[in-house]
């Protein structure tokens, strides 16, 4: 997508950090926003947020892991500002903790959010795009931990992120194949400081069980010592310079887009990438 003005943006995980960045730059660019997040209390503070910007804006309480939400929230869109051009699957969570160690309440607390969450986009958007048939672009945010593992996030977060790559990477080729007008994109991050370490503990009743994850596990001496790894080797950005440089790389219809482009991290993707290759020899 090139032109930003008057086009119309659905985004999922606005109420904080790396999604309402992208409302708010929306917002700055002339564009018209549906912001959409589960909690209600943070949508209520982005709204006074996203006021000192603009009007052309709505709020709506969407559970992103849930089609109907996913369905009104398209709806309500379409009942709003007739179209939609730009969907941003954006939401997610992250939970700490071994492997082993994840319950089952874990796995599908952010399995249904993180990975199910983009697939409700997809399901309820894509056609919807196909159908009006002009130039729209569909963008999941994955993760740097979507391509390579060992950072911060725990197994269940990597499966989910995994699972978002291939899962936009396939998008991509069976849009492709129609010669649709659809872009797609899938945002990589790296490091940016919002509430997605904390937010863990903002876990809906539902998927409530006896492991206790306290505090204390996210200011564990590992993680403490990651995120310093981190930090220092690839800096965290705030969530208004990784909204910056990913309008930028929308602009220039990149599919992978990288908040982080250090050494580091290229590095990194190619070491995964070298013990693959390795292992085919
Ligand atoms: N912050 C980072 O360093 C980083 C790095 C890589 C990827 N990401 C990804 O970026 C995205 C945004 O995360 P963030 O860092 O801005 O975190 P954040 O916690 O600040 O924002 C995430 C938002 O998603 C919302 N959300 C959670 N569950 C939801 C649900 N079921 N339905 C609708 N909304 C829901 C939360 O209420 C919150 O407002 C996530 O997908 C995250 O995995 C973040």
């Amino acid at each position: 997508m090139k032109e930003f003005k008057d086009k119309i943006a659905v985004i999922t995980g606005a109420a904080s950090g790396i999604g309402l960045a992208l409302a708010q730059k929306c917002l700055t660019e002339g564009m018209k926003v549906m912001v959409a997040d589960y909690n209600t209390k943070a949508l209520r503070k982005a709204k006074r947020k996203l006021e000192k910007i603009g009007n052309a804006f709505s709020i709506i309480e969407t559970d992103v892991s849930k089609s109907v939400d996913v369905e009104k929230l398209a709806q309500k869109t379409l009942q709003t500002y007739g179209k939609i051009d730009l969907v941003i699957n954006n939401a997610g969570i992250g939970i700490p903790g071994n492997t082993w160690e994840f319950t089952q309440k874990d796995w599908e607390w952010i399995l249904n959010v993180n990975l199910w969450g983009v697939i409700n986009g997809i399901r309820i958007f894509v056609p919807i795009m196909l159908e009006q048939n002009t130039d729209c672009h569909i963008i999941n945010t994955a993760s740097l931990e979507g391509l390579i593992t060992g950072l911060l996030g725990g197994a269940a977060y990597v499966t989910s992120k995994f699972g978002i790559i291939g899962l936009t990477e396939s998008l991509k080729l069976d849009l492709d194949k129609i010669n649709s007008k659809i872009k797609v994109s899938v945002i990589c991050p790296g490091y940016v400081r919002t509430n997605i370490f904390s937010n863990w503990l903002n876990r809906p009743s539902e998927y409530q069980d006896d492991r206790q994850i306290t505090v204390r596990d996210i200011n564990s001496e590992e993680i403490i010592a990651k995120v310093k790894f981190v930090s220092e080797e690839s800096p965290g950005i705030t969530p208004e310079q990784a909204a910056d440089i990913i309008f930028e790389e929308i602009r220039e219809e990149k599919f992978y887009i990288f908040t982080h482009k250090q050494p580091i991290v290229k590095d990194a993707i190619k070491e995964r990438m070298d013990a693959i290759l390795n292992d085919l020899d």
